[in-house]
């Protein structure tokens, strides 16, 4: 008789621990985004004003990071550790943060004169045009420190995180010396090859690694961190595509950077070599890449397929 009250007893209390749980992992899958972009705005800021900075370059770097920007890549490392069953969005904002440092950093220097030479960025002038080039190039350099001194006070797998940011920064760096000075791999030869490393180098590699860094953070097992990565190859690769169109179909007004700019400068885009309904194909077949990498994850994947078809059809 004892043993079966104890017995019962010990179910009731499993059976309220399952539904906390549940009710508290419920409750995180169901933020918003406005919600979770919010907090991903504070921790960016925080993430700046905690670093005591030279008051000059905390200043362009807050200009660089802070007011301005989709939020693509933190959203993306957020979304991807609530789909690998993260329950705090605490444990995965450092992971985020970095991404978004990175993507500023390379913004900062992408505008450069020496490499875009871009007078418009987010609807304000390039960080150059406001602060001069030795501020800028100096703020991009410390927004990346920043990026890796950030990933390390990850609560857990901050080692692993680290090394995406690293590897994903040295790959973006990669595609933009590739989309800049040329000088391929022997074995990329033809041009749409090359365009595909460009590509999936300078945009890619931050996007895909924000994702995989979500899915670490989380403690993803092997084989949804090998479904989150295809997502956020395919996604990454989308992105740039879309850009390129966007940089043609658009205005600057609707951009918040100067339209128009790729032709000029000679760059080659998918428009340039494929066409534009060409690119939109690839736009489309990328996507679907991504619901395919989706479709074999157990947990609610919704919003990172809601997020796909948004960036896939997106106007600026
Ligand atoms: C622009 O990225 C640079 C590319 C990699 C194409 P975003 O379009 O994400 O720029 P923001 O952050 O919203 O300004
Ligand atoms: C930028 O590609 C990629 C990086 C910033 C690493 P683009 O040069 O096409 O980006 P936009 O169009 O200036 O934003
Ligand atoms: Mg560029
Ligand atoms: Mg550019
Ligand atoms: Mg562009």
């Amino acid at each position: 008789m004892m043993l079966l009250r104890s017995y019962r007893a010990i179910i009731r209390i499993t059976a309220c621990f399952s539904l906390y749980f549940l009710r508290v992992k419920t409750e995180i899958l169901q933020i918003d985004d406005t919600f979770i972009l919010q907090a991903i705005e504070q921790q960016l800021a925080e993430a700046i004003e905690a670093r005591p900075l030279a008051p000059k370059l905390a200043e362009a770097m807050r200009y660089a990071a802070l007011g301005g920007g989709k939020r693509i890549r933190p959203l993306l490392t957020v979304r991807c550790g609530l789909a690998a069953g993260a329950c705090e969005l605490t444990s995965l904002l450092p992971a985020a943060i970095s991404f978004e440092l990175l993507h500023c950093f390379s913004l900062v220097h992408d505008d450069l004169p020496a490499l875009d030479n871009d007078d418009l960025r987010r609807g304000r002038p390039t960080t150059h045009k406001v602060y001069g080039e030795a501020l800028a190039i100096l703020a991009g350099d410390a927004l990346q420190s920043l990026a890796m001194e950030t990933s390390l006070a990850s609560p857990r797998h901050a080692a692993a995180i680290a090394t995406e940011v690293a590897k994903a920064c040295s790959d973006m760096i990669s595609g933009q010396v590739l989309d800049t000075l040329g000088g391929f791999p022997a074995e990329c030869t033809d041009q749409a090859s090359q365009l595909e490393m460009i590509h999936r180098h300078k945009t890619g590699a931050l996007i895909r690694g924000a994702c995989r860094a979500g899915a670490i953070a989380a403690g993803a097992s092997t084989d949804l961190l090998a479904r989150l990565t295809r997502y956020g190859s395919a996604m990454g690769h989308m992105f740039q595509v879309v850009d390129d169109i966007l940089d043609i179909t658009q205005n600057s007004q609707t951009l918040g950077k100067s339209a128009g700019k790729d032709s000029a400068q000679g760059k080659t885009t998918y428009p340039s070599v494929h066409g534009l309904p060409m690119s939109r194909r690839f736009v489309a077949e990328l996507l679907s890449e991504s619901e395919s990498a989706l479709s074999g994850i157990e947990a609610d994947a919704s919003a990172l397929s809601t997020m796909a078809r948004t960036l896939a059809t997106r106007t600026h």
